[in-house]
Parts: C-alpha cells; sequence; structure tokens
C-alpha cells in the first residue's frame, strides 16, 4: 500500500526524533519514497545523516542548501509529496502550525503544501494537556489535518502519562490504512462502547476491571475513516480520540452506559460492544466511605443490565450488531453460543490462552464467527490492525 508513494517526513525538537529513524527504515522497506525536513532543533537530538542515509535522500532543513546559495523550494517539496507526516510533532512546532508561522523550512513547506497532512504529537503530559496546545491540535484537526494521537506510558521527563509519540510501527499502520481508504460505510451511523465500567461500593471505591478500551477506540477510529458517523460511549480510560465524526460520551457505570447506548441506538446502523462491562454491582452505594471494621465486609452485589442482550432483543433486520466474547475455555463453542443469545450478527473472539491478546496488551489475536457460524482466523496483530480487520468484516457483511 505504500509502494511508491512519496513521504514527506517532518521531523521537530522532541526526544521522540529518535524514533524517527526507525520511521524512515519502515517507510523504505514498505516501498515508499521517503525525504526528510528537520527543523534547527531536530538536529539536536538525531543528525541529518543518519536520516539522510536511512532516506537515501538529502536531508532539507534551511531555506538556502548550505554554501552553495541555491534555494530549497519549500513549494516544490510540498507539491512532490503525497503525504506531509510531521512526526514527531512538538509543541512549538503545533503551535506554529495551528497560527500559520512560518519561521523555519518545515513550516513554510506545511503552509504551502496541497497535500494531506498527518502529525504525531510527542510532548510531556503537562504540555499536551495545556489548553494552548489542546486548542492547536484541535485547530489543526478542524483544518483537516490527521492527527495521530500520543500515546500514554513513561516520558522522557520520568513522569507518567499521555504524551508520547505514537510508535513508529504504529504510524506507518495508519498510513497504509490511510492509502487503502475507501469510504464504504459513508452514511453509516456506529455506536461503539468501549472500556471498563465503574460500579460504586461507596464515594471512593469501586469494583472494576482492567479493561484499557484501546480496541473499542481502534475500532471507532476506523469506522469514523470509512465514512461512519460514530458514537462512541467509553468508561474510565486514559484514552482521548480527536477524530472528526466520532463524539465521545464518557460514562462511569454500567447503568450509565446502558442507558446512553439504548438513546442512540435506533438511530444507528452498526453497534460495535467492545466494552468490558461489569456484570454485577453492589446492591447499595454507601453514601458515606466504608469504614474498617474487624468484623470483615461483605457486598451484596446483583446483575447489571446487559447492554448486549437488550440491543440485541430491539434489533431491526436493517441493524448490525457485532459483540465480543472474551474466553479461556471452549471458546468456540462460547462464542457460538453467545452470538445466538445476544443475537450478534459477528463476534469477535478473544481468547485468554492465547499470548498477547486481550486485556492490557497493544496486540490481540481474535477469531470472527459471523451468525452462520463462519469463523475467520487471524494471526496476532496490532489493536490498530485488528480494528482494521474488523471493520472490514462489518463492512463486508453490510454490503454482501
Ligand atoms: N456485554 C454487555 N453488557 C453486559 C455484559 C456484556 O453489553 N452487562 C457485552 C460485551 O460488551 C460483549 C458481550 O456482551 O460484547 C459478551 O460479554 P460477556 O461478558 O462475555 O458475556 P456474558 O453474557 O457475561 O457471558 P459469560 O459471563 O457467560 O462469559
Amino acid at each position: 500500500m505504500l509502494s511508491g508513494k512519496r513521504i514527506l517526513l517532518g521531523v521537530t525538537g522532541s526526544i521522540a526524533a529518535y524514533k524517527a529513524a526507525v520511521l524512515v527504515r519502515l517507510l523504505v522497506k514498505a516501498g515508499a519514497d521517503v525525504k526528510v525536513i528537520m527543523t534547527p532543533s531536530a538536529k539536536e537530538f538525531i543528525t541529518p545523516l543518519t536520516l539522510s542515509t536511512l532516506s537515501k535522500n538529502p536531508v532539507e532543513s534551511d531555506f538556502v542548501k548550505d554554501q552553495s546559495g541555491v534555494w530549497s523550494n519549500h513549494v516544490e517539496l510540498g507539491l512532490w509529496a503525497d503525504v506531509l507526516m510531521i512526526a514527531p510533532a512538538s509543541a512549538n512546532t503545533v503551535a506554529k502550525m495551528a497560527n500559520g508561522f512560518c519561521d523555519n523550512l518545515l513550516s513554510a513547506v506545511y503552509l504551502s503544501a496541497r497535500c494531506p497532512v498527518f502529525f504525531a504529537p510527542a510532548m510531556d503530559l503537562d504540555m499536551l494537556q495545556h489548553q494552548s496546545t489542546q486548542t492547536n491540535i484541535n485547530r489543526l484537526v478542524s483544518f483537516g489535518n490527521h492527527l495521530i494521537n500520543p500515546e500514554y506510558g513513561e516520558l522522557a521527563s520520568g513522569l507518567t502519562g499521555t504524551g508520547r509519540m505514537a510508535e513508529p510501527e504504529e504510524i506507518v499502520i495508519q498510513l497504509k490504512s490511510f492509502f487503502s481508504t475507501n469510504l464504504r460505510l459513508k452514511g453509516k451511523k456506529a455506536l461503539v462502547t468501549a472500556g471498563p465500567t465503574y460500579e460504586a461500593i461507596d464515594p471512593v471505591r469501586f469494583i472494576g476491571n482492567n479493561s484499557t478500551g484501546k480496541m473499542g477506540f481502534a475500532i471507532a477510529e476506523e469506522l469514523a475513516r470509512q465514512g461512519a458517523e460514530v458514537n462512541l460511549i467509553s468508561g474510565p480510560t486514559h484514552l482521548s480520540l480527536s477524530v472528526p465524526n466520532v463524539t465521545i460520551t464518557k460514562i462511569t457505570s454500567a447503568d450509565d452506559m446502558h442507558r446512553e447506548a439504548l438513546k442512540h441506538f435506533p438511530a444507528s446502523d452498526i453497534a460495535v460492544l467492545s466494552a468490558a462491562v461489569a456484570d454485577f454491582k453492589p446492591l447499595t452505594k454507601a453514601d458515606q466511605k466504608i469504614k474498617k471494621s474487624t468484623a470483615g465486609l461483605t457486598i451484596e452485589l446483583i446483575q447489571n443490565p446487559d447492554i448486549a442482550a437488550d440491543l440485541g432483543k430491539m434489533k431491526r433486520e436493517d441493524q448490525f450488531i457485532v459483540g465480543f466474547a472474551l474466553e479461556t475455555e471452549n471458546e468456540q463453542a462460547h462464542a457460538e453460543k453467545k452470538i445466538k443469545a445476544k443475537n450478534f450478527d459477528l463476534i469477535v473472539l478473544n481468547s485468554l490462552n492465547d499470548k498477547g491478546a486481550g486485556f492490557g496488551h497493544d496486540t490481540n489475536r481474535i477469531t470472527l464467527i459471523d451468525k452462520k457460524l463462519n469463523a475467520t482466523k487471524f494471526s496476532l496483530k496490532n489493536k490498530k490492525e485488528v480494528a482494521i480487520d474488523i471493520v472490514n468484516a462489518i463492512s463486508e457483511h453490510i454490503h454482501a
């Protein structure tokens, strides 16, 4: 998909600039023609020699090429590219792009480029969360630029939070998926549930689970990329998504998710139920924090509403529901039972026996089973690639 594509990579002054070397290598390996533009401060983090050697093209950095007096034509560079990818995009570069500043070759190329532009922010968590940066990022997205969301993890500052640049492998997946774009779901409305639910015990404690929401967020993003208008209902997660056509409703408990899902379902063509909804909740929530007592504590649990089953009952002929099954034994048989019991059209089966699948991983290994019980097994993949497989299967089924 990237073979012969001309990728202009803008590298800016962030510690994540070291990842640009891997990114260039992966792009070249995938058959792309890569040219690199570095901002002056990017050179403090990685040398032009590294990136010119890997890209097999001279690195551009200044308006005037060294000593020669020859102009680096920023307009031509912008016209050459099929895509301008700015990775890492520092807070400073994001601010310049959002406000039309043009004080180095990269910002001049950005302003004159006619091709699609991607940017992968990389910065410390507080810089990212700052209202100025958030406003700048949202502005760039509103201009039609493609945001590659920063990830959660350990940062160069030693702090932990969201701000790390997406991994090069991830950026390559997003580019591949961009070039394979086919708006097969244009005009469709989709509902996605994601993440865990928290069931309150008292004002400070809850029953929850380890779901990160990554799978559901990746599915919402891919559905939108294929043209759908998406309502994403998410339990508590660290994730964010600023993608046009995805509206996020953040909820806490299974009851909240149930209410929101029932509200949006009648107007939806597709529902993807990837949330790890707690099956049980405490019968009562204590008004005050429960005090320790030597007598121990018994919490009476009652069943939560089954969102999937309720939507399955409401489902019309023209609606398509995708459910998930996370199993530890007799996986296929349990998934087949679930597809019937909850009236799903397609089920995504994860087995906890597969290494790298399920909660807390960036990867997943799935089997898709349809209503006729046709099963398709997929290899272990990054969750974004898994999302593409799931959404492609949805598109194929609803257009069959
Ligand atoms: N689900 C839901 N609401 C619930 C429980 C589950 O919407 N209260 C959805 C999940 O999002 C998933 C599917 O139902 O798409 C399967 O969930 P699972 O918990 O595996 O199903 P259960 O009926 O709870 O089956 P079991 O506990 O026997 O595995």
